[in-house]
């Protein structure tokens, strides 16, 4: 079986030389483990910070370590009670066409449920992205009836999927933030936003004064930066913003991030902004897949995805998130 491991620690943008594929035997399970075999693999732009090894929650990545990562697969071989043979399982299988996991909080595995809809949603909808999309939107800003919502990193998967969430909760306007026409065109057409602003185009902040002449109640950011405190400048009293990720400053470093200026209207506004990490919200996931698989069946929310063929084609995936060629929730499919 084919896997990707890591072959150097990025500099900046993560590049294909920083991986190298590596043919090894499908390995055997022992005692407690469990063969899996992957069906679809994940991207997210947090991986570039497991390779650096710059994240507190994922153990660090050595030269010759298969790539860590997220997917959907089914369990082929089970020696532990916690596995049954055919069950359908997220979990962090890493970039390879088989695994062994454990009965282990490590792997965060979650089994789906919703076993009439599409496995690949296991990797969006179903899955981190659109649990994330959930609780930014329901749980920390509470999106209620007639809101003025706004989102940045708007056709991205998260971005995708929290424009949908937005509205089945019943906001108002709801304005999308996104890089270039075409991913400006999902927005309108493919992913229900009111409003799309391309960010690339210049005049940013006066299109955000001109469609929110009325003021921002919520703001669900993925981007951070410049781009968050002139929504801080915009912001209604008792607004909500959900820092959901800062994209625009992954790759920078701490002593070039933007500091904020308009941060008093906090304050000023009685409004909440509060960070938030999907892992923390384990205990809820069987709830939130059961709504987001609802409302797919409901046709209030469209997964929008972006599928790569074959476990060559990782390095590609994940390098297409930092240059923004991704719409929707980019994915591999490495097996039917
Ligand atoms: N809090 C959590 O638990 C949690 C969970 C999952 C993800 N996240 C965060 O959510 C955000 C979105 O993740 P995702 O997996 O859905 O990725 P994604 O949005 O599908 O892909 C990243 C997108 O970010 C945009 N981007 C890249 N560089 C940028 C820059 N310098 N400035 C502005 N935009 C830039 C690009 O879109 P454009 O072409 O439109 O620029 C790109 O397509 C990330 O910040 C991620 O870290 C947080």
């Amino acid at each position: 079986m084919k896997q990707w491991v890591v072959a150097k620690h990025p500099k900046g943008l993560v590049k294909h030389t920083d991986f190298r594929l590596a043919e090894v035997p499908v390995p055997i399970p022992g005692d407690g483990e469990v063969l899996v075999k992957t069906l679809y693999l994940g991207v997210a732009p947090v991986m570039l910070r497991y390779m650096t090894n710059e994240t507190s929650f994922e153990r660090p990545l050595r030269i010759g370590d298969v790539m860590i990562g997220r997917g959907v697969g089914t369990v082929i071989e089970s020696n532990s009670p916690a596995f049954k043979k055919g069950e359908l399982i997220q979990t962090k299988l890493g970039w390879r066409e088989y695994s062994i996991i454990k009965d282990d909080p490590y792997y965060m595995t979650y089994k789906m449920q919703s076993k009439d809809l599409s496995p690949s949603f296991g990797v969006g909808a179903l899955g981190m992205n659109g649990f994330t999309a959930l609780i930014g939107m329901q749980d920390i800003c509470k999106v209620k009836a007639g809101d003025n919502v706004l989102v940045s990193g708007a056709a991205g998967s998260v971005g995708s999927m929290a424009g949908y969430v937005a509205k089945a909760l019943g906001c108002g306007k709801l304005v999308g933030i996104a890089g270039g026409a075409e991913k400006c065109g999902l927005l309108l057409d493919k992913l229900g936003y009111d409003i799309a602003l391309d960010y690339k185009q210049p005049g940013l902040y006066e299109k955000l004064d001109a469609h929110f002449s009325d003021g921002i109640d919520v703001f669900f950011d993925n981007v951070g930066g410049i781009l968050l405190d002139e929504v801080l400048g915009r912001i209604n009293r008792r607004a909500r913003i959900a820092i959901c990720g800062r994209i625009s400053e992954y790759l920078i470093p701490p002593e070039e991030y933007h500091r904020p200026r308009n941060l008093y209207r906090i304050g000023l506004k009685d409004a909440k902004m509060e960070g938030f990490f999907v892992y923390d919200y384990q205990e809820h996931y069987a709830h939130y897949e059961l709504q987001l698989a609802q409302w797919i069946r409901e046709g209030k929310l469209i997964p929008l995805e972006d599928i790569g063929h074959g476990l060559d084609a990782m390095p590609e995936a994940l390098i297409s998130l930092y240059n923004g060629t991704n719409g929707g929730t980019r994915m591999v499919k490495v097996a039917p």
